[in-house]
């Protein structure tokens, strides 16, 4: 027995589309033949500086052991975000890292607080893996049908329940909500300073950098900010991510992560990509409008669309249509994935599915696709 708890059950994630694709990868051409709408991975490709340094020497990256405590990208990181290379904890994909961390920073005897619905990969790490108390913040407010919850109301709930830590995902998936600045930094001063605060900031790029917490992270004692590579300078197949927090945090944790943890394309592809901001700037700017447009014609076929700052948004399936499970399982069927949510969270309508944001001609099949499966589902009933 190597651990106290063994779930039997991983979390639950998108990537269905791999059932189509092949996780052996024999015909790659398939991947042009469906949407995979139910991962938040960019629509955008890698800077063109990422992949022609890639491209370039490919052979020699891919036999060639990476710099073994990833040196020059810990300190590339550190340049670009303005803190010290002793606040940063590199890893291969953030999921690493939170497994890496929450592990060490949590026991069963732990009480941590999240938002509900959010992100599955903590309930599961806290419920399943460690087997620790969780309170889940439902935070839809019933009469206006939208997501939001006062920040003050957030600390009286964080007084109350006195959580060893609190996990915010900002902005928040699925659903696209933003806690600004302003509004954690009067949480964190509000709530006990024992308490730790981990912020994970997986999708801030789409929103704006000025609202992340990283430099605060890095002169807190009590603050870790959790940033994944994977969503916002498209490297999720490459696994790239990063830690911000106190030096003494830092090193408490580092200890934990192996040598060579971060591949050699990932940390030459993260070096590039961080040092290309323009790129990446017109991305997201061009995310933003993808999206008004794609929710605009969601909408238009009587969805209501919940609004999002991400690259990503709700859209709640008209009642006179079946229920999220039916209508993703019959968007399969014409290799379009979308994400039904009801496993996110224990406050979630069962006829919300969560629509990633992709380039304008993919949206466009989106938007024709979703319009045929519910012209035949009218025409069954
Ligand atoms: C909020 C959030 N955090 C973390 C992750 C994990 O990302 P990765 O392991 O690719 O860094 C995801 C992936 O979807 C996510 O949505």
């Amino acid at each position: 027995m190597l651990i106290a708890n063994t779930p039997k059950v991983k979390a639950f994630h998108g990537g269905a589309s791999f059932e189509f694709i092949g996780s052996r990868f024999d015909d790659l051409s398939r991947v042009d033949q469906c949407i995979n709408a139910d991962v938040l991975d960019a629509w955008f490709d890698p800077s063109p500086m990422v992949i022609a340094k890639i491209r370039e020497h490919l052979p020699w990256i891919l036999r060639t052991s990476p710099p073994t405590h990833c040196e020059g990208l810990v300190q590339v990181l550190a340049e670009q975000l303005n803190v010290s290379a002793g606040n940063l904890l590199v890893g291969a994909g953030s999921s690493n890292l939170i497994f890496l961390a929450m592990l060490r920073l949590l026991s069963k005897n732990s009480k941590v607080l999240t938002l509900d619905p959010t992100y599955g990969e903590y309930n599961h790490i806290f419920e399943e893996v460690i087997g620790c108390e969780c309170v889940k913040v439902p935070f839809l407010h019933e009469e206006r049908g939208a997501y939001s919850l006062p920040i003050s109301k957030l600390i009286d709930v964080i007084l109350k329940a006195r959580p060893d830590m609190v996990t915010l995902v900002n902005p928040n998936s699925p659903t696209g909500t933003l806690i600004t600045k302003e509004e954690l930094l009067r949480l964190r001063h509000a709530i006990p300073k024992e308490t730790l605060l981990w912020i994970d900031e997986t999708y801030i790029d789409y929103v704006d950098t000025s609202q992340s917490l990283i430099a605060y992270a890095a002169e807190a004692r009590n603050t870790i900010v959790c940033k994944s590579l994977s969503k916002v300078y498209a490297l999720s197949g490459a696994r790239s991510a990063y830690l911000c927090a106190s030096p003494e945090i830092i090193t408490g944790l580092s200890c934990f992560s192996p040598p060579w943890a971060v591949s050699l394309p990932a940390q030459i592809a993260t070096i590039a990509a961080v040092q290309d901001r323009d790129y990446y700037a017109k991305r997201y700017q061009e995310t933003s409008e993808y999206r008004g447009l794609l929710a605009a014609g969601f909408r238009d076929m009587g969805f209501k669309v919940h609004d999002s700052v991400a690259n990503f948004f709700l859209a709640e399936i008209p009642d006179r249509f079946g229920v999220a499970s039916e209508f993703v399982q019959d968007c399969r069927r014409f290799g379009l994935y979308l994400r039904d949510i009801s496993k996110m969270g224990s406050h979630v309508n069962k006829r919300m599915v969560r629509v990633a944001v992709k380039d304008s001609q993919t949206n466009a099949k989106i938007l024709s696709t979703v319009k045929h499966v519910l012209t035949s589902q009218t025409q069954q009933s």
